[in-house]
């Protein structure tokens, strides 16, 4: 499997809600980061299912290299691979 695209050098900061699904990009390649766009079609990646259990605010991964998927887990701060 390829790696996927670099989308953003730092995490994207979302109000989630409650009970409210949320479908993380982990292709990189999606025009409204950090979410699927479907521009995945087509390659090995697949968008990652987050359900918010409270209304907060999370950091979702933008450089796609984090371990911790699909939340940032400072990945992003040892550059590119
Ligand atoms: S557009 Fe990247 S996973 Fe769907």
């Amino acid at each position: 499997m390829s790696d996927p695209v670099r989308a953003s050098d730092t995490p994207f900061a979302i109000e989630v809600e409650e009970g409210a699904a949320y479908f993380w990009c982990s292709c990189g390649q999606s025009g409204t980061q950090p979410f699927c766009d479907g521009s995945h079609k087509g390659s090995a990646f697949t968008p990652l299912r987050y359900d918010a259990t409270e209304s907060k605010t999370v950091y979702f991964c933008g450089c796609k290299a984090t371990k911790n998927q699909p939340l940032c887990d400072g990945s992003h701060k040892a550059g590119p691979a």
